[in-house]
């Protein structure tokens, strides 16, 4: 079949699957299937595919039909400007989570993170694929990395993306539940884009969301507080005093963290481009001295 026919048919699947953007998922998977740019695909209508690329691309436009996301289909994302595998054992990468750099980087670049001349110490709770953990690795080559997550599948996936990025040695993974067995008192930041779905907004999740993406690293409990309550308290314990907390959230649950937050001081929350509330970021009081 020519590549240019196999393409319109592709696009007709998978719109009569109901899948959004039909065009730039054929595209993406004929990319992905003949290993080119679009480009190619646009100078090379007339070349005829292979049997052996006729029955992969076959099978990839099956998958995307019945729902899977194209980043399991082709193994990759990107997210600020990195290419990163991703598996059904992560979450893959949304950009409003670049956000969250946007906030860390800001903090650092004002001086308002400054750790006395030793160098900044930074954990991304729920690393998943490692997507924060190796972009603030890449942006701030004298930081300490550490990165925790309960899956053991997820960290697989994290340090797969390290090592692609030559950024093994420069971050620490660590299977734990949130901050568990971390140093008390040591971080400059604590930095996470943690479970924030609550099981009662289930049915306003994207299907493919649903079916597709591990559970556990989409929805917290029935109200989506319940992993942040409990990473409050952790941050808390592992910040130095004046140590930064960086979160991303949803609208849904920007009041209950503000109000778990009512301790901390300079909370802020920062929106995305849709106007919702994505980021709180939230300062550890200093070291309070006890009178004699
Ligand atoms: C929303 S995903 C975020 C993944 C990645 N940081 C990102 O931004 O794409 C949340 C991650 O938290 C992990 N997770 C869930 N509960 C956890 C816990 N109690 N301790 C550590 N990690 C947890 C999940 O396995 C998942 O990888």
């Amino acid at each position: 079949m020519l590549l240019k026919d196999a393409l319109t048919s592709a696009i007709d699947r998978l719109t009569s699957a109901r899948v959004g953007s039909p065009r730039m998922n054929a595209e993406i998977l004929l990319m992905f299937t003949l290993d080119c740019d679009r480009a190619y695909l646009y100078a090379h209508p007339e070349r005829e595919l292979t049997n052996q690329e006729q029955t992969r691309y076959d099978e990839a436009i099956t998958q995307r039909a019945s729902g899977s996301p194209a980043q399991y289909i082709t193994g990759h994302q990107e997210f600020w400007g990195m290419d990163l595998i991703v598996s059904p054992a992560v979450l893959i990468p949304r950009p409003e989570t670049e956000h969250v750099i946007e906030t860390v980087l800001r903090l650092v670049d004002s001086g308002r993170a400054s750790s006395s001349g030793s160098p900044l110490r930074i954990v991304d709770i729920g690393t998943g694929s490692g997507c924060i953990a190796l972009v603030l690795a890449k942006e701030l080559p004298d930081a300490e990395l550490h990165a925790t997550d309960i899956s053991p599948a997820a960290l697989e996936i994290a340090r797969a993306n390290a090592a692609r990025h030559q950024l093994t040695d420069r971050i620490d993974f660590h299977q734990a539940d949130l901050l568990a067995g971390l140093a008390p008192n040591s971080f400059d930041f604590v930095v996470s884009n943690p479970p924030y779905v609550g099981e009662s907004e289930e049915d306003q999740v994207q299907l493919e969301v649903r079916k597709f993406e591990p559970r556990n690293a989409v929805f917290a409990g029935p109200t989506g507080l319940e992993v942040i309550q409990r990473l409050i308290p952790q941050a808390e314990a592992g910040l130095k005093p004046g140590g930064w907390l960086v979160m991303e959230i949803s609208g849904t649950i920007a009041a209950g963290v503000q109000r778990l937050l009512h301790s901390w001081n300079n909370v802020q929350l920062a929106h995305d481009l849709q106007g919702i509330p994505r980021v709180a970021s939230a300062r550890k009081p200093p070291a309070q001295i006890t009178p004699l």
